[in-house]
């Protein structure tokens, strides 16, 4: 015979689970706290500054965003500046063409309510305001077609409005806008 295993002090069990589910409990809010300080300082996903001001009214007869200035132009330090006007419900250029393997800076603003701009595939999200620029930068790694969204709500065309973001080898990308005779590039047909 033997004698009956001593049971062990229900409140201690309980306690002693608690504390388990605790410490996990911890440490997942210190993974995602991480996670957060990471992709914040590491991949640079900041909201971008919106500190540099527009006049809306006159987005199409004087300034930056002119239409004819809007698209893509290589800068002088090899970068290239897209400049992109969004309205109800459009964008334009409605397909923005970009060379691979070169910084890209993207300078966006409103002519009339806030849009949103979202590239599928990169980590550019960003609002769209009237009266302010939206700058943000990336490298796209290889030729690629993505999709650019507007991704506020911004009336009843909301759902219609997207572009295109088309990324072509450099070489080509040089090639056309040597041919283009000083015009910014897009690939809206
Ligand atoms: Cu523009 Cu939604």
């Amino acid at each position: 015979m033997s004698t009956p295993e001593k049971q062990p002090d229900v409140g201690s069990v309980i306690a002693r689970i608690e504390r388990k589910w605790a410490l996990l409990m911890s440490a997942i809010v210190l993974v995602l706290v991480a996670i957060v300080v990471f992709t914040g300082l590491h991949q640079a996903m900041m909201p971008p500054s919106r500190v540099e001001t527009v006049q809306p009214e006159t987005l199409n007869r004087s300034g930056e965003f002119i239409e004819s200035n809007l698209g893509s132009v290589s800068e002088p330090d090899g970068s290239v500046t897209v400049r992109i006007v969004a309205q109800q419900y459009s964008f334009t250029p409605q397909c923005i063409l970009v060379p691979a393997n070169v910084p890209v800076t993207f300078r966006a603003t409103s002519a009339d309510a806030i849009h949103g701009m979202l590239i599928t595939g990169t980590n550019i999200n960003s609002m769209i305001e009237p009266g302010y620029v939206s700058t943000f930068h990336t490298t796209f790694k290889q030729p690629a077609e993505h999709l650019m969204p507007c991704h506020e709500f911004c009336g009843t065309g909301h759902q219609g409005m997207w572009a295109h973001v088309k990324v072509i080898d450099k070489q080509a990308f040089d090639e056309l806008e040597r041919r283009s005779g000083g015009r910014r590039l897009n690939c809206a047909r």
